[in-house]
C-alpha cells in the first residue's frame, strides 16, 4: 500500500520505517527541516535502540522517504497522524494544535476513499471532530483512530510486533472499509494473531488514556507503599515482589523508586483529568490527582534523603547523578525525574555534576547551569554522594569496589533500587534507597 505518515517524532518516525518493513511504500512528512535531513541520511534523530539500523534497511529498499511538503502525501490510501500532544502551558490539557494542523494539511491532499488514521493520544472526542471535518471537507474520506502504545527504549519491537491493535472506527457501513483498509495495513501483524479490538472513535481514544493511567496509578501505588515502608522500616523491594506473585496483580510496573516522568504518563493523567472535568465526570478520575502527588513527592523525597546523608546539609557537597534521562536506552529528558532531582540539589547548595550514557546533549541544551561529565568515575570523583536517577546497565554493572576508589565519601542513593544493595554494603558503601532500610 501507499501510506503517508504526518509527524515523525518518535512515533512517527518509527512508524513509518515500520511500515516500509510490513512491505509498504511510505512517505514521512515533518515541518522540521533538520529531522527530514536527518531521517533522509538514515541517521536516527533521537536515540533509540535498534532504530537506525531499521532505518537503514527500510530506507535501502527505495520504499521509504522523508519530506518536509505534505503535498508528497498525495496518492496515499492511508494517511497517519504521528504529531505530538503536550500539555498546555499552565493547564492540565492536551494542546491539540499539531493534531489539528496536520489534519487540515492533509485536507489538501486527501481523495474520497482515503483513510486518516490518527496515532496520537488525544481527549475523547477529538477523533469523531476531525471526522465530521473530514468527511464535509472530502466527502468520502474516512478517520479512524488507532492508539500507538510503544514503548521508549523499546519502540521499534513494539511497533512491529504490538501486543494488541485497536480500531477506533466510524460508525455505519464506513466502519468496514475502514477496517479493510487498516487490516491491509497491518496484514503481517494480523495474521500473526495479535490481538485485536475493534470498536468505535471514543473506545479507542479512552483505550490509550486509560492504559497509561493505569499504569501510572500502579507507579504510584508502589510509591504509596515506599513511603509506608519508610514510616514503618518494612522493605518495600521484597514487597513488590511478594505482591507481584499474584498472578492478578503482577511484578512488572511495580518498581519503587524515583516515579514517573517522560512525555506521556505525566501528561497524559493530567490531559485525562481535564477531560473529565469538561465532561461533567471529573469525580471518576480525582485520584489520579493523589496518583500525579505521590509522583511527585518521590522527587522531594529524593532530595531529603541526600541531604540526610550528607549529614543534614547540602551546601557545597559533591553529588553525582547517574542518569538523566527520564528512562534508561533513551535520550528523552522531558519531565525527567532525574534532573528534576539534579536541579533541586544544585538549587540548594549542592555541587551537582550528572552524567547519562545517551541524554547529556539534550539536558544541557534544557539545563545548562547544571554540570556534566561523560562517565560515571568523572561525575563521581571526589563526590560526597552518588546517586543512581536513572537505571541503565551500564550503573547497575558498576563494580562498587572499584567505583568506590574515585568518591570522596562511599555513599550512593538507590533513586530506582536497581543496585545490588548487599554487594554495594559489602564493598564498604553506605547504601539508602526510597522505601527501604539504610544498608
Ligand atoms: C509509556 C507507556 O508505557 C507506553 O505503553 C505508551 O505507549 C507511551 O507511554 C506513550 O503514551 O506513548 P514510556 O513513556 O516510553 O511509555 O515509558 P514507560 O516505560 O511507561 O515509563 C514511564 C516512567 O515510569 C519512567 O520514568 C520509568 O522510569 C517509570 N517507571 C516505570 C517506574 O518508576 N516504575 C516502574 O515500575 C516502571
Amino acid at each position: 500500500m501507499e501510506i503517508s505518515v504526518v509527524g515523525c517524532g518518535y512515533l512517527g518516525a518509527v512508524h513509518a520505517a515500520a511500515m516500509t518493513e510490513l512491505g509498504h511504500e511510505v512517505v514521512g512528512v515533518d515541518v522540521d527541516e533538520a529531522k527530514v535531513a536527518a531521517l533522509s541520511g538514515a541517521r536516527a534523530p533521537f536515540y533509540e535502540p535498534g532504530f537506525e539500523a531499521l532505518l537503514q534497511r527500510t530506507l535501502a529498499t527505495g520504499r521509504l522517504r522523508f519530506t518536509t511538503d505534505v503535498t508528497e502525501a498525495a496518492g496515499a490510501q492511508v494517511h497517519f497522524v504521528c504529531v505530538g500532544t503536550p500539555q498546555k502551558y499552565g493547564e492540565y490539557a492536551a494542546d491539540l494544535r499539531y493534531v489539528e494542523a496536520a489534519v487540515e494539511s492533509l485536507l489538501g491532499v486527501l481523495e474520497p476513499g482515503e483513510l486518516v488514521v490518527g496515532k496520537s493520544t488525544v481527549p475523547v472526542g477529538t477523533a469523531a471532530r476531525l471526522a465530521e471535518l473530514v468527511g464535509e471537507k472530502v466527502p468520502g474520506a474516512l478517520l479512524a483512530w488507532n492508539p500507538e502504545f510503544l514503548r521508549e527504549g523499546f519502540a521499534v519491537q513494539d511497533t512491529l510486533c504490538p501486543d494488541r491493535l485497536v480500531y477506533g472506527l466510524p460508525a455505519g457501513p464506513d466502519a468496514v472499509t475502514a477496517q479493510r483498509l487498516l487490516d491491509e495495513v497491518y496484514a503481517p501483524v494480523v495474521a500473526r494473531g495479535t490481538p485485536k479490538v475493534v470498536t468505535d472513535h471514543a473506545t479507542a481514544e479512552m483505550v490509550k488514556t486509560a492504559a497509561n493511567s493505569f499504569l501510572a496509578t500502579k507507579i504510584s501505588f508502589i510509591n504509596a507503599m515506599a513511603e509506608l515502608c519508610e514510616a514503618t522500616g518494612a522493605d518495600v523491594v521484597l514487597l513488590a515482589d511478594a505482591i507481584g506473585h499474584d498472578e492478578r496483580i503482577g511484578r512488572r510496573f511495580l518498581n519503587a523508586g524515583l516515579g514517573f516522568g517522560g512525555g506521556c504518563l505525566p501528561k497524559d493523567i493530567r490531559a485525562f483529568m481535564a477531560r473529565a472535568g469538561e465532561l461533567g465526570a471529573d469525580q471518576a478520575l480525582t485520584f489520579l490527582k493523589e496518583v500525579d502527588a505521590i509522583n511527585m513527592r518521590r522527587r522531594t523525597r529524593m532530595v531529603e534523603l541526600a541531604r540526610e546523608v550528607c549529614d543534614g546539609s547540602l551546601l557545597g557537597r559533591r553529588i553525582a547523578v547517574l542518569g538523566a534521562a527520564f528512562k534508561p536506552d533513551s535520550d528523552d529528558i522531558r519531565d525527567s525525574p532525574a534532573l528534576n532531582v539534579a536541579a533541586q540539589l544544585q538549587l540548594q547548595g549542592a555541587v551537582v555534576r550528572v552524567t547519562d550514557p545517551a541524554a547529556v546533549a539534550n539536558a544541557r541544551r534544557s539545563w545548562p547551569q547544571l554540570d556534566y561529565a561523560d562517565t560515571p568515575e568523572e561525575a563521581a570523583a571526589g563526590a560526597d554522594a552518588v546517586l543512581l536517577l536513572t537505571e541503565w546497565s551500564q550503573y547497575r554493572a558498576l563494580d562498587p569496589h572499584a567505583f568506590g576508589r574515585v568518591v570522596a565519601q562511599k555513599r550512593v542513593l538507590d533513586g530506582r533500587n536497581a543496585l545490588d544493595r548487599d554487594g554495594w554494603t559489602a564493598a564498604g558503601w553506605t547504601y539508602r534507597a526510597l522505601g527501604r532500610r539504610a544498608g
